[in-house]
């Protein structure tokens, strides 16, 4: 069909990491194996040997889900592109194998926050193996997370970055939870591991930021969870090891307070607002603290919980969004005008660009039927998860339950970020309720250090690890990349920071 032409284009056009390679298949698909009853159908060896074409997988447990792969060349290694289908919704996702030794090392699962933003901006920003530095030039990068792991990066839920929906509906209209978000999720993690099946039984981490600090915490507990249906079905349970959060908004209760302490007093800088708005912000503390616990948390009422919302926002967190600073950086300038429009950061402007490109969509494999310009971040989507309060949500519970079976936590924060700042995720850290909290609690901060410089401060006590970095952002990798790395590998590697 049209495979004869692609492979004529798709070398030509930048691919995935600037300029095609050779193509080597490092790991095999365990196509013919279609669950407990292996009735193999098929041989997707063959055809991700192609750039152009999919395979399509999928698996008798899961009868609603199918996967589509293809390979795309990258200079940096064999990378994937693809969709997890579930009926009529599309989850799209890149795959990218470790540089150092796919065979043996960890598998990483991604998600960007928002809700809403797109996991391409943690691929070509932050953590991925390339940067776009424009809409023609993209390059290596030395601190992608695939130097030392597996990575996995998906666009969820449903209308994110390359997801879509057959007839542009969404199943979940008007309103949308992470709960239910997190099926989808939990089942892509089966099927993944059921088709790329070197990876069964490996340490899986499932990793995030911003709203990922709601995310991660409750897709992890739905994959824990599913592996009694997994073992049930006669499959090799997931092995669920970490959850790793940058710059987490978790809990609500403890972020809203730090937003005072960031803006207003000496926790990392100087305080960036004048006096004056912050007495106004002081005073209007104590009356949301009061009201979000008595009409958001006491007992459920939609409507007091989202007018006690809108007081503390309006009261705590507009003096912040109009004071021409970045919310996700403090000691940058940045207009309310450039937030919209570039989330402060020029070259998401330069990675929509990129991925707007005829050649590059062919490339990565998306679905024709998505004609729409790539948009960093979905407000529709945003605006399903707020209509159902899902942001108010206690997702540290989630991190509770994961800390009393077993699973480790890692919480890092860069630490110029107001959004989701390092002071309300200490204060969510401390108040943590599992069995090692007094330990957690009784470690001091100290500091953690490359070679002889002193990067962050951290506290860690068994499965649990607190961390900052200094001098970065809410997009920790972009500011700090070899930091991130670091602290990302030792993490892996079991070591303390
Ligand atoms: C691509 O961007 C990098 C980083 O901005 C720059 O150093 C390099 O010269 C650029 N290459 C081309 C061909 O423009
Ligand atoms: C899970 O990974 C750990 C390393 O984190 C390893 O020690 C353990 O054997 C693995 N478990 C299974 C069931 O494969
Ligand atoms: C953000 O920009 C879009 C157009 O790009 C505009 O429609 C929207 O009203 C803007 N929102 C705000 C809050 O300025
Ligand atoms: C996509 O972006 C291009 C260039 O910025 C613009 O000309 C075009 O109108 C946009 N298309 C849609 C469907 O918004």
């Amino acid at each position: 069909m049209f495979s004869a032409l692609s492979q004529i284009i798709a070398p030509l056009s930048l691919a995935i990491c600037s300029v095609a390679s050779n193509v080597q298949q490092s790991f095999a698909l365990d196509g013919g194996r279609l669950g407990p009853s292996g009735a193999g159908l098929f041989d997707p060896v063959k055809d991700l040997l192609s750039t152009s074409d999919y395979a399509t997988l999928g698996h008798l447990a899961f009868p609603d889900y199918n996967v589509r792969v293809k390979k795309s060349d990258s200079v940096t290694g064999p990378a994937y592109t693809g969709y997890i289908d579930i009926k009529a919704r599309h989850l799209f996702f890149y795959f990218f194998e470790s540089r150092r030794n796919p065979n043996e090392d960890d598998l990483i699962f991604w998600t960007e926050g928002g809700p809403g933003c797109s996991s391409s901006i943690g691929v070509f920003m932050e953590l991925g193996p390339c940067k776009v530095n424009d809409i023609h030039n993209v390059s290596r990068n030395p601190y992608s997370w695939n130097e030392k792991a597996n990575i996995f990066f998906v666009d969820q839920p449903v209308g994110v970055g390359f997801s879509y929906a057959d007839h542009g509906e969404y199943d979940y209209f008007p309103k949308s939870t992470t709960e239910e978000t997190a099926k989808d999720i939990s089942a892509f993690v089966a099927i993944f591991f059921e088709h790329f099946s070197n990876f069964k039984g490996r340490p899986f981490h499932m990793a995030g930021m911003s709203y990922g600090g709601r995310f991660i915490p409750t897709f992890a507990s739905a994959v824990y969870d599913q592996n009694a249906q997994l073992l049930a079905a006669g499959m090799t349970p997931i092995n669920l090891t970490s959850v790793i959060i940058q710059n987490g908004c978790t809990d609500l209760k403890t972020m809203i307070p730090s937003y005072y302490n960031v803006a207003c007093q000496h926790k990392t800088v100087a305080p960036v607002l004048g006096i004056s708005p912050c007495i106004g912000i002081k005073q209007a503390l104590p009356r949301c603290e009061k009201w979000l616990k008595e009409a958001c948390y006491d007992v459920t009422d939609a409507i007091s919980c989202r007018t006690a919302l809108s007081f503390c926002w309006s009261h705590i967190g507009m003096p912040f969004l109009t004071s021409d600073h970045n919310p996700y950086d403090v000691t940058k300038r940045c207009t309310p005008d450039e937030l919209n429009d570039s989330l402060c950061y020029p070259i998401t402007k330069k990675i929509s660009s990129f991925l707007d490109r005829a050649g590059v969509r062919k490339t990565l494999g998306i679905d024709p039927s998505t004609q729409s310009n790539f948009s960093a971040c979905n407000d529709d989507v945003n605006r399903r998860f707020s209509a159902s309060l899902d942001h108010v949500f206690p997702a540290e519970y989630y991190l509770e339950a994961l800390l009393e079976r077993g699973i480790k936590v890692l919480i890092y924060v860069g630490d110029y970020d107001w959004v989701c700042n390092w002071v309300g995720n200490e204060h969510m850290t401390l108040n943590l309720d599992w069995f090692g909290k007094n330990a957690f609690v009784s470690e001091p901060l100290r500091e953690w250090k490359i070679g002889d410089r002193a990067v962050g401060v951290t506290r860690g006590s068994g499965p649990l690890v607190f961390a900052t970095i200094h001098g970065a952002g809410h997009m920790v990798p972009y500011d700090k990349g070899e930091e991130a790395l670091v602290l990302v590998e030792r993490w892996l590697a079991v070591k303390e920071l």
